[in-house]
């Protein structure tokens, strides 16, 4: 019979982040096996930067869903005292291994249990396909807990896969985002202040780079 809780992908509803870790654990230091991996800066959050010079100065920065952690060394490279996790252990002994000589304080944690210390905690927050890798029912869960990471007079940057689309936990992954869910990281306190839209990786798809301030 089938199971309404498990998609195509034998992806689990109620266990939404149990598919990272063996995906990892299947993949290598190299990336093989990650599809998202570039192995170096997102090339979209180095448009940013390109447009946007950012000097960490001593500043906190979190980068959430790390991956292999490249987006992490950036920031540390800018001078920010970095923060980075990811679900997957595997994932973050990656980072550990591939950045030996980097003060990025890379960590094991899930965003779907944020740590209370981490609240209102970065001056910069980076965000690039985490809400998007996981069902929909966790949506407003996962927008809350990265907005809420965002200090005082701080900076979200929020790259998303978005479409018109209603999410269905049908069709993912990646569930995409809608314009609305985007427009969503401003009922927590943050003023949304520029969209930087591209053509998106899919058809009908727009990727967006957008910039908050608390
Ligand atoms: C689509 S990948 C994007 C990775 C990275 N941000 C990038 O652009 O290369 C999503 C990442 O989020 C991590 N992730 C998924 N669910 C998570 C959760 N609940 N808490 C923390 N990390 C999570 C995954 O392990 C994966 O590395």
């Amino acid at each position: 019979m089938a199971n309404d809780n498990i998609d195509k992908f034998g992806i689990d509803k109620d266990k939404p982040a149990d598919w990272f870790e063996p995906l990892y654990a299947n993949a290598d230091l190299n990336g093989e096996g990650v599809p998202w991996a570039n192995m170096d800066t997102h090339p979209l959050f180095q448009r940013w930067l390109d447009m946007n010079p950012l000097s960490g100065n001593g500043k906190t920065a979190l980068v959430v869903g790390c991956g292999m952690g490249d987006d992490a060394i950036a920031l540390e490279a800018l001078g920010f005292d970095v923060t980075a996790f990811d679900v997957s252990t595997t994932a973050i002994n990656y980072c550990k291994q591939r950045f030996p000589d980097s003060k990025v304080s890379f960590l094991q944690a899930d965003l779907l249990k944020p740590q209370p210390k981490w609240r209102q905690a970065f001056d910069f927050v980076l965000e690039i396909y985490t809400v998007q890798a996981l069902p929909p029912q966790y949506e407003s869960q996962l927008i809350g807990a990265i907005a809420n990471f965002v200090a005082p007079q701080g900076t979200l940057l929020v790259v998303a896969e978005v479409s018109d689309e209603e999410r269905r936990f049908e069709n993912g992954p990646p569930w995409l985002l809608t314009p609305q869910h985007i427009d969503a990281f401003q009922a927590h306190a943050l003023s949304l202040v520029s969209s930087d839209n591209q053509a998106g990786e899919f058809d009908q798809t727009t990727t967006f780079v957008s910039t908050f301030k608390r």
